[in-house]
């Protein structure tokens, strides 16, 4: 069975050909024009997907030597994000699906992170409940995972989201946007002997849910880079970017880990999985890690860094399961 899957839910324009729920060839082109405007311009990134579907496409049949006729199943994100850009891949999924007489699965982008764990992974690994931190841009949410279709959103962000805030901290550092890589690669260059001026920012943890909030650390650091600009007459050093990357990371993923740890206390879940595309954060990663080695139950990560940020494999794991559900 042959699944072609599509996703422009954002800034990403791919495509991927599963066969079964096996990946064997995808196509992604990340939309550079976006760093200009320090962020997604929806008009913009809707344009760029419809310049460059297409191409997409044609690469990944040519790859595999396949034809559209051949395809079983279409599949694409339905919601939620930028109405435009989802609009492309929505109409190019249908359109082929009506013209080939084939069946269309809509799938939901955040369902699609969680999915993306079993990617190249059995689905026995996933031992049901699972609690799963969705931590991306667009979203930062805390899943239960009851059964294999069985969603509950227990815990989310009431204001910015860890990988928003992060992209805001860098874009006041004047890093290219979306920012979280590159704050995570400063990060790593910290030196205790040399970088000593490390800002502490507040481990904010809400009293009355395991809700998130990142939107009071991020002015927090923000100020503080502000300042150093002054003090610098209106520049950062290296050892500055280095130092606000490290302490602001180190905070943000605290938050992350510790809520983690929480929820998995709390629903008592036998899995625990992170997802979307700040899961691909050295710290974090590092953290839960440390967290897990003390607990007796298995811990999923996507098995690329390529399935931590948004991609089409992704939309064609989650929909070969709703394939599997009519089966
Ligand atoms: O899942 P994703 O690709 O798109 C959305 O659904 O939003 O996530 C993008 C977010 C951006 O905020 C980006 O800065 C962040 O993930 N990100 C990272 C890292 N790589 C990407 N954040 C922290 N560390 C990283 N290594
Ligand atoms: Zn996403």
């Amino acid at each position: 069975m042959y699944l072609l899957a599509f996703e422009s839910s954002c800034d990403d324009t791919s495509v991927a050909l599963l066969q079964d729920e096996a990946l064997i060839c995808m196509r992604t082109h990340t939309q550079l024009e976006h760093i200009a405007t320090a962020g997604v311009v929806p008009e913009t990134a809707a344009r760029l997907h419809a310049n460059h579907i297409f191409g997409l496409l044609e690469d990944v049949l040519k790859a595999w030597k396949i034809e559209l006729h051949d395809i079983d199943i279409f599949a694409a994100t339905s919601e939620p994000w930028l109405i435009p850009s989802l609009l492309i891949g929505k109409t190019v999924a249908k359109t082929l699906s009506k013209i080939h007489n084939k069946p269309l699965i809509w799938v939901n982008h955040i369902e699609w992170h969680i999915f993306s764990v079993l990617l190249e992974r059995a689905r026995e690994e996933v031992i049901f409940p699972a609690i799963v931190l969705s931590a991306s841009g667009g979203h930062n949410d805390l899943f239960l995972w009851k059964s294999l279709y069985e969603i509950e959103k227990l815990w989310w962000t009431i204001d910015d989201s860890a990988g928003e805030s992060m992209d805001k901290v860098g874009r006041s550092m004047w890093l290219p946007f979306p920012a979280g890589r590159d704050v995570d690669q400063l990060a790593q260059k910290h030196n205790p002997e040399i970088h000593t001026n490390i800002p502490e920012f507040p481990i904010v943890l809400l009293a009355d849910s395991l809700n998130f909030s990142f939107s009071g650390i991020k002015s927090a650091a923000i100020r503080e880079i502000e300042l150093r600009k002054i003090q610098n007459e209106s520049w950062l050093t290296e050892n500055d970017t280095i130092e606000i990357a490290y302490g602001y990371q180190n905070t943000v993923t605290e938050i992350l880990t510790q809520r983690m740890i929480q929820a998995q206390r709390v629903t008592k879940a036998k899995t625990l999985c992170l997802v979307g595309g700040v899961s691909a954060n050295s710290m974090l990663r590092t953290k839960i890690g440390d967290f897990w080695k003390k607990i007796d139950i298995p811990l999923l990560l996507p098995k690329s860094l390529k399935y931590c940020g948004d991609n089409a494999a992704m939309i064609g794991i989650r929909a070969y399961w709703e394939y599997k559900k009519t089966q």
